[in-house]
């Protein structure tokens, strides 16, 4: 609980770097052009509010509270408050059924998510789901390095992590999950920023939008 609080009060100070020189470009480039109804999960502090355009209505989760109240204040001073409708919620409690229905969604964006989130196989079988056909699921995530070796370093240092950033794992082969989920892939890129990132788009199968 304090330490909820604590990586909710200091998270924007701590990612302020990172967002500036590699990550705020990124959501950008994935964000910026998404129309629809869209599904944010895990909003956190609200990072990505600022780059959506006037064509999205968009419902974001976010089961912590301190994370959601900061959201909650970006999105009053963003002047949102028509077009972000806020939860507080996450992916696996039994509220999330009644709140998004089957085929409804154009977009899920999951930024730095997908690491944190329990079992994020079955949270992405209910995107899939809740996403039409031809609905994109935007990603932004780190991941499990790909060599052996930096892998065995992060998968040590995964306990003592995830205790310090509120269940956040390091070694999560997101990128590998992912591409057996059933999506067709419209876009994919790795980069590295002290951790590998995986950036990508889905597309759910189907008739186009
Ligand atoms: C590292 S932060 C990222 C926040 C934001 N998506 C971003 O890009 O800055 C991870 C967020 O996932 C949230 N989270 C944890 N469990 C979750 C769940 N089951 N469903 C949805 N969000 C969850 C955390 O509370 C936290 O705000």
């Amino acid at each position: 609980m304090l330490k909820s609080l604590f990586y909710g009060l200091f998270y924007d100070g701590f990612m302020f770097f990172p967002e500036k020189i590699f990550l705020g470009r990124r959501r950008r480039k994935l964000i910026s052009g998404l129309k629809g109804r869209i599904l944010e999960v895990g909003v956190g502090t609200g990072v990505n509010f600022r780059f959506y355009n006037d064509q999205v209505v968009v419902t974001g989760i976010e089961p912590s509270e301190t994370m959601l109240s900061r959201a909650t204040e970006k999105r009053k001073k963003l002047k949102l408050t028509n077009r972000i409708d806020l939860w507080h919620t996450g992916c696996g409690l039994p509220e999330m059924q009644q709140l998004v229905e089957e085929n409804t969604l154009d977009a899920v964006i999951c930024t730095l998510v997908l690491c944190t989130i329990p079992e994020p196989e079955k949270a992405v079988e209910h995107f899939k789901k809740w996403l039409k056909p031809g609905g994109q699921l935007v990603i932004m995530e780190h991941i499990r390095p790909h060599t052996h070796f930096f892998g065995k370093i992060l998968d040590a240092a995964n306990p003592y992590w995830s205790k310090f950033a509120d269940g956040c794992q390091l070694n999560r082969t997101t990128d590998v999950m992912l591409s057996k989920a059933g999506f067709q892939l419209q876009y994919e890129t790795h980069f590295n920023m002290v951790l590998p990132f995986y950036e990508a788009v889905y597309v759910k199968p189907g008739k186009t939008k």
